[in-house]
């Protein structure tokens, strides 16, 4: 028997792979641009080199699918090694609990009266962790999974120098563990301190030091958690800039890297060894002397933090990225005509994603399956509770 939730997702799906039916057998160059291309056999090498790089490491791999948002690169990742998925939303945390990732840790607060109730629904069939770091928020989800019945696990999250969500210290930390005992349907199970604040170090020493120093908070915590009585099973931390940094940390279980599965342009210039899978398909639309425009402008490739890149000419330069177009300097020796396509490594893989229904998925340089990108929620085609 199914349940609401995995009827819709098996429905979502259905409908955007028949929407995307006639992509099937096309060349990557082929497509209707703007298209978003997964290179299947780059993405598995990825995942299989993670997975060999995480046998060494003290932390499993918990890949953060807010990257790829797509069931079926994460049963890849688990199939590979890793021990669940974490998630950004809750809608995709109940997309991939729907489509089968037995172990889902979302990764930030869960916060606003329908997300707690589709959540607490979705507890009654899956397993389901979240991070708080407010007892009131705590307060909500507890009233709201004993009501219908199911149970939350719950990790305390710690600031440990992003200064986004989390505690601000050992005293807080203590504090809200005390207080998540005496609420019914939560159970503490230990903490998470993400170094974001890391992951845009570009010296590599430099980010060694103060991934150290913010797992060194996480220590401290940890520690005092466990003076006070609350032993902390999951320590989850780390991101693809620190996985082998933070991964290898004796005081970190888990590592929650996930952009090393596309590994865009941003983290292509911090962390070695993973290659390009991820790329936007565009078009040459206009044509003037050095300067070539594509139909993939910012609303069809991320560009945060660092430029895209074409795959074929990666020396030249973006102008900039209007909504609907590319704007790029070339010089003589650039042969794209009018009407040609070219591929793009995004800057930054999960604003990329976050654009597009679904991925066209390449092996050979022919689309050989459609994956849907589901877990967007309301407002965005997605999964509604
Ligand atoms: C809580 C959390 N964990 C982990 C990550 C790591 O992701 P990535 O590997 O893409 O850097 C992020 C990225 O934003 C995050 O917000």
């Amino acid at each position: 028997m199914t349940n609401f939730f995995e009827r819709t997702y098996q429905e979502l799906q259905e409908r955007v792979r028949s929407s995307y039916q006639s992509s099937l057998g096309k060349k990557r160059r082929e497509l209707v641009t703007p298209a978003l291309i997964l290179d299947l056999n780059v993405a598995r090498r990825n995942i299989e080199f993670m997975a060999s790089r995480m046998k060494s490491m003290h932390a499993k791999l918990r890949p953060h699918i807010k990257v790829q948002k797509n069931v079926e690169l994460a049963k890849m990742q688990v199939e590979a090694g890793a021990i669940g998925v974490c998630t950004a939303t809750v809608w995709e945390a109940i997309v991939m609990s729907a489509g089968g990732i037995k172990d889902v840790l979302i990764a930030n607060e869960v916060v606003g009266r329908e997300k707690i109730a589709t959540l607490a629904e979705a507890a009654k069939s899956g397993h389901f962790t979240v991070t708080v770091d407010d007892t009131n928020n705590a307060n909500d989800l507890s009233r709201a999974v004993s009501k219908t019945g199911s149970k939350l696990d719950v990790l305390i999250e710690i600031d440990v120098g992003m200064g986004r969500g989390g505690v601000r210290s050992a005293n807080e930390a203590v504090a809200l563990a005390q207080h998540l005992k005496t609420l019914p349907g939560l159970t503490f199970r230990g903490v998470q301190g993400y170094e974001g604040h890391c992951m845009l170090e570009p010296n590599r020493d430099e980010r060694i030091r103060k991934a150290h120093e913010a797992m060194d908070c996480v220590g401290r915590v940890v520690d005092r958690l466990a003076d006070s009585g609350f032993k902390s099973e999951i320590v989850s931390a780390g991101g693809t800039g620190t996985y082998d940094i933070t991964g290898a940390d004796p005081r970190v279980t888990e590592i929650q890297a996930g952009s090393y599965v596309f590994m865009d342009n941003f983290h292509g210039n911090l962390v070695p060894g993973f290659s390009k899978s991820l790329t936007v398909l565009g078009t040459v639309i206009i044509h003037h002397g050095n300067t070539i425009v594509f139909d993939c402008g910012r609303k069809s490739v991320g560009i945060d933090f660092v430029q895209p890149t074409m795959v074929d000419y990666p020396s030249y330069s973006a102008r900039y990225f209007a909504e609907e177009h590319a704007l790029f300097d070339v010089d003589e020796k650039c042969p794209l005509k009018l009407g040609e396509t070219m591929e793009f490594v995004p800057g930054y893989g999960p604003t990329t994603v976050n654009l597009y229904d679904a991925y066209h998925v390449v092996e050979d340089g022919v689309v050989v399956d459609i994956w849907p990108i589901i877990p967007r929620g309301p407002g965005h085609g997605g999964f509604i509770s």
